[in-house]
């Protein structure tokens, strides 16, 4: 277990000996009681709103209205402040990752994964950095005015990441933050905590102090306090659409307040009458079930035509039989555990609401034996119509509500009413009829994905929703837009100038 007794705040690991946090994994053991218990793998400080005060005064002192060391540096000098990080942070990886597994329980594989994929999306946003508008400083000459146009920090950011990207998600977010020169105060996800603690002293030993500040602390208590304060510039949040709202109007004057947000996202697969039954079976079963449906990306209602919802169903569920149910450790495991009882619990709220409403579970559901109480079997639910939970609302977890239409306007019309507006498959091979859909569905959602999943990937595609799912877009050259505001030093031409 790893109990973390300290926070980085103003280039220091101040020590903690207050009240602190136990951490359960989502994996369960057998207790010597006979119990199956969540295993207990550490704890963190859980801090009030002094501390989350001093790690705020910090970063603003650090940016010092953009006076400070670090907005002030070029950017090669922070370049190389971020690398000398990752080269750290690639020494930690053994350990980063088998904490990602045992926090949220993901694959010891994808955890690995979003560990790989972190550095490489740090690596190529340096690189982008190096090519963005010439870097900070590009000249032009315009009607007899000498400009030089700079790429300029925003001010203080306060970053939150998910608990299923922890990692990647986290650092989305905070690594363009940190390279545009913003400095930085960030808060773990309640569950992905512990697997900071051994990134801590790189980030001390990497920046210059106050530029990152950490806190541990129950979100719905110190964050509103901090935004509430009016010394956060930026609001960087991967997280619930609810909790954004509620956090943006905290903020004293909301115009000064940036936001840049991923949010929900219900994203629909529209399989046609001519679909590539295989394909489309392989893919919406990745789409729906990677990291047991925890992604914002995964798909969470399969609209189905209804002359081929059976043959779907029948292959769906025999490749559904095939995933391996386990412990993240195990080679292969598609299903593993999650975070606590409260999201078993509501995957079987989801479940009941819609059997009350008509709807079946068409697939065999005993788990294959595998035995622990924060798993959950995945469930395909037929047929989800309005009026049930999961029709319209988000799930995240291995529940795949499967919903028949008879023409394309009833499935574009799912896909226009929604609150959210992230993602959207299509499945046939009908160019006319994928067409059709095409062109409104692109200025609904923000990416349409032909005959595969949805997902965010490759990192330097843009990464963006709209109406509740999300503000701004995080690509790797678009989030270090996001950071920065461009910013220019102009004077009249004269002569001096010209020669
Ligand atoms: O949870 C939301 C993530 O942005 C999903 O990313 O599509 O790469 O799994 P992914």
């Amino acid at each position: 277990p790893i109990h973390q007794r300290v926070s980085l705040v103003d280039g220091e690991l101040k020590s903690w000996d207050g009240q602190c946090k136990t951490v359960l994994s989502p994996v369960c053991v057998r207790a010597a009681s006979g119990e199956v218990e969540q295993v207990e793998i550490g704890s963190y400080p859980v801090m009030g709103e002094s501390e989350s005060d001093a790690a705020l005064d910090a970063a603003v002192r650090a940016y010092d209205h953009g006076r400070g060391e670090w907005p002030t540096m070029t950017v090669a000098q922070r370049i190389a402040c971020m690398q000398d990080f990752i080269r750290q942070m690639a020494a930690r990886r053994k350990e980063v990752v088998n904490l990602i597994m045992w926090e949220i329980g993901k694959s010891a594989a994808d955890s690995a994964k979003e560990f790989d994929r972190t550095i490489t999306y740090m690596v190529q946003t340096i690189d982008a950095l190096k090519d963005l508008d010439n870097s900070n400083s590009r000249f032009v000459i315009n009607e007899h005015t000498i400009g030089q146009i700079r790429r300029t920090p925003l001010g203080v950011v306060l970053c939150m990441g998910p608990y299923n990207y922890p990692l990647n998600e986290t650092f989305a977010t905070l690594i363009p933050a940190l390279l545009m020169g913003n400095t930085v105060v960030f808060k773990p996800p309640q569950y992905g905590t512990l697997l900071f603690e051994p990134l801590l002293d790189a980030f001390r030993t990497a920046f210059p102090k106050g530029v990152i500040n950490t806190i541990y602390a129950p979100g719905a208590v110190v964050v509103p306090h901090m935004l509430a304060s009016g010394k956060i510039d930026v609001l960087a949040l991967i997280g619930s659409s609810k909790v954004a709202d509620h956090l943006k109007k905290q903020h004293p004057k909301s115009h000064r307040l940036r936001a840049i947000l991923g949010l929900d996202a219900k994203n629909a697969a529209i399989v046609l009458p001519d679909a590539d039954l295989e394909l489309t079976v392989k893919e919406c079963l990745l789409g729906a079930l990677s990291f047991n449906g925890q992604r914002c990306t995964a798909l969470k209602m399969l609209l189905v035509h209804r002359s081929i919802v059976e043959p779907f169903l029948k292959r769906f569920v025999e490749e559904l039989g095939k995933l391996k149910v386990g412990m993240p450790w195990e080679a292969g495991v598609n299903i593993t555990p999650l975070p606590g009882m409260h999201r078993t619990a509501y995957m079987t709220a989801a479940i009941d609401d819609a059997k009350a409403k008509g709807a079946t579970v068409v697939n065999e559901s005993d788990g294959g034996g595998v035995f622990c109480k924060t798993l959950f079997y995945p469930a395909v639910v037929y047929p989800v119509t309005e009026g049930m939970m999961l029709y319209r609302e988000e799930q995240f977890g291995p529940l795949i509500p499967v919903a028949p239409f008879d023409d394309l306007e009833t499935a574009l019309d799912y896909v226009i009413t929604s609150d959210h507006g992230q993602q959207v498959s299509i499945f046939g091979q009908n160019p006319e009829q994928i067409g059709e859909l095409v062109d409104p569905l692109v200025n609904q959602v923000c990416r349409v994905n032909l005959n595969c999943q949805c997902q965010r990937g490759p990192d330097t595609f843009p990464f963006a929703g709209r109406k509740d799912s999300a503000e701004g877009t995080l690509s790797v050259t678009d989030a270090l837009r996001c950071f920065s505001i461009r910013s220019m030093v102009a004077a009249k031409e004269t002569d001096a100038s010209k020669a």
